[in-house]
Formats: structure tokens, sequence, C-alpha cells
């Protein structure tokens, strides 16, 4: 336990471990905090027997808004101020290919607000499925426009336009609708939209954020996520061109090992600049509800890192009591608060 001379720091922060937490079906389900969330916080800001305040991260696959409105909300939720220097959303990484690409068109989300988030990240030009429909509103034949989209969607000429890459930055409002303009370019000469190739092996790059197939959300059961969409579109993809195609898809967030790396610097500066801790954590405890990303993830980056990265799997949300999960954790608890409590326990 450190005690930072600094007054502007907590008087007693854990300087050798750090808490982690994904957020749906750990801390939310269907945008409402799970109950011993809010005590959870309250117990890692200092309201534990040993008075200690442990710094946390969030990491989520969830995303379609910017990281300062996702933490606004996660705030509220919680009844924590959490800010963008410690939360990771499924596209946060995605920032870093900015730079590598001119046109992209980015999918997923509410109205326009994808869209801001990568022009946020410095995206040079940011194409939407709604300014495809507004130009050319047979492409998809269910699927009209609302007012809204109509008049926030972009006008531009796509016979001029190279789709360089694609990014779904959060879950599909119309499937449908995605799908085709997906596979359009898929099969396109070179990403230019309303060219077909004859080898189907010219298709802009296609990246997810991340490949949950189900999520816990509101419902009782489990609900289909960005991994679905995915399978979805490279099975029709294959059927459309009898498997003479070639597309290239790949998937950022958890469990990918880069994603958490990133989230272990993210860590190491938010501790500095919080705490004054400049060493990293001799323990990360994550917390997750889904064993094939979170447990997968977590028990991945602990064979590679020099820490220890410890999984922890709660019964709130993705797994089910009672069954096997495919990725086993260091301990299953029934909740966060649960989490918290053993991680703490274990160290003091
Ligand atoms: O769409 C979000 C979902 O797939 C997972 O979010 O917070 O459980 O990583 P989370
Ligand atoms: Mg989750």
């Amino acid at each position: 336990i450190d005690s930072p001379s600094s007054p502007a720091t907590p008087a007693t922060v854990a300087d050798s471990f750090v808490f982690a937490f994904d957020i749906d079906g750990v801390l939310v389900r269907g945008g409402k905090a799970i109950p011993e969330a809010i005590q959870a916080m309250k117990v890692l800001n200092g309201e534990n027997e040993f008075g200690i305040h442990v710094p946390h991260i969030f990491l989520t696959n969830g995303g379609g808004k910017s990281e300062e409105e996702r933490c606004r909300d996660l705030s509220r939720q919680l009844q924590q101020d959490i800010r963008p220097g410690q939360f990771i959303c499924g596209h946060t990484p995605m920032r870093e290919m900015a730079a590598k690409y001119g046109t992209v068109l980015v999918i997923g989300g509410e109205g326009e607000k994808c869209r801001e988030v990568a022009e946020g990240y410095g995206f040079k030009d940011v194409v939407t499925p709604g300014d495809i429909i507004k130009h050319d509103s047979a492409t998809t034949p269910f699927r009209r426009l609302t007012a809204e989209e109509h008049a926030n969607s972009r006008v531009r000429d796509f016979d001029d336009v190279t789709i360089d890459a694609v990014f779904v930055f959060a879950d599909s409002r119309d499937w449908a609708g995605d799908i085709q303009i997906m596979l359009d370019l898929a099969m396109s000469q070179g990403g230019r939209l309303c060219t077909r190739s004859s080898t189907f092996d010219q298709g802009p790059p296609f990246y997810f954020s991340h490949n949950d197939v189900v999520w816990s959300a509101a419902h009782e059961h489990v609900r289909l996520g960005m991994g679905a969409l995915r399978r979805m579109f490279e099975v029709t993809f294959d059927d459309l061109t009898h498997g003479r195609g070639k597309l290239t898809t790949h998937a950022f967030g958890k469990p990918q090992v880069p994603t958490f790396e990133f989230a272990s610097r993210l860590m190491t500066q938010w501790r500095r600049s919080q705490h004054g801790i400049a060493d990293a954590p001799q323990t990360v405890y994550f917390v997750g509800d889904t064993p094939e990303s979170d447990i997968r993830g977590t028990n991945a980056v602990n064979q590679k890192a020099d820490n220890d990265w410890y999984s922890i799997l709660v019964k709130t949300g993705v797994y089910q009591d009672g069954t096997e999960p495919a990725f086993k954790p260091r301990v299953t608890v029934d909740n966060v608060l649960d989490a918290v409590n053993h991680g703490i326990q274990r160290e003091m």
C-alpha cells in the first residue's frame, strides 16, 4: 500500500493491484446498473474495511458513442465519476488506424453518432450507409431513411468514391441493409460501389470492433451481437461467390490480446496521472461475464504479461450458472461486488 505525500492524492491508494471491468452483464444490463455494481464502486473508492482506494478501469466491447458520452452514461448509472482516461470501448483502439485509410465506411450505432466518433478519431473522410441509401434508395429495397436520417446523411456522387476500408463501430440497427452494403463492397472492384469484380478478391478490409456472437442485455436470454453479424456476412459472401472469393475481416476488442495490452497502457497512464504510481501493478483483476471474450482474453494476456492477470467470472450476464464455461476463470463468483471483495481480501 502506497501512502502518497502529495495532498492532491487520496490518503491510501492500493499500488500493487488494480481492477478492470467489463460493462454489459457485469455492471449494467439493458441500460440499468446491476444492483451490486453501485456498492462495488463504493468499495473500490474506499468504503472497505481497510480504507483503501483501488484504481480501476473499464474495458467494454460495446460502443456507438464517443468515450466522453459513454462515460457520462456510466457515471450516471453507477453514481460515480468515470473519466475517459479510465475507459476503453470496442472501437477505441480503431483510432490508431485513422491515418492509414482515406475514405472509410462506418457502420452501426444510432443516427450519425458513429460518423462523429470516427471523425473525432481523425478519420479523414467518413461515409455511412445513410449516405449510400440517400444516393441510391434501390440499394436497400425494404429500408427507407427516416426524415432525420435523410437530413443527417450526406449527398455525394458515389461513382467517384473508393471505400478503402469498412469499420463496424457498433451493433447494426438495420442488419439487412448493412449486410447488403457490406456485400456490395466485398464483391466490388477495389471498393467502388456499383462495380462487380469477376474474381471477388478486391474488396476493402472489414474491421469489426468486437466479435461477441451474443451479449447480455435486458432480456432474460442473451441477444445477438456483432459477432453474429460478422458470421452472417462471411457465410453469405461465401454463398454468393461459391467459395471463390477472398474476404479480409478482422475483429478488435476482447478477447484479442492487443486490446488487453492497450488497456494495460491506459491503466499505467491512469495510475500515474491520478495517483503518481509509476510501477506496473503486480496483479490485474479482470471481472467479466463472457467466457469467450473476457476470460479467454484475460487468460491469454496472462500467458504473455510480466504481471498476473487474474480472471473473475460473474453469474449476472452471458455465463449461466451450472454450465461449463468454455474458458476457465481463476474464480467464479455471484456478482461484481463479490468479485471486488474477493480481490481485496486476497491482497490484504
Ligand atoms: O455490444 C456490446 C457487447 O457485445 C459486450 O459488451 O461490456 O460485455 O464487453 P461488454
Ligand atoms: Mg459483458
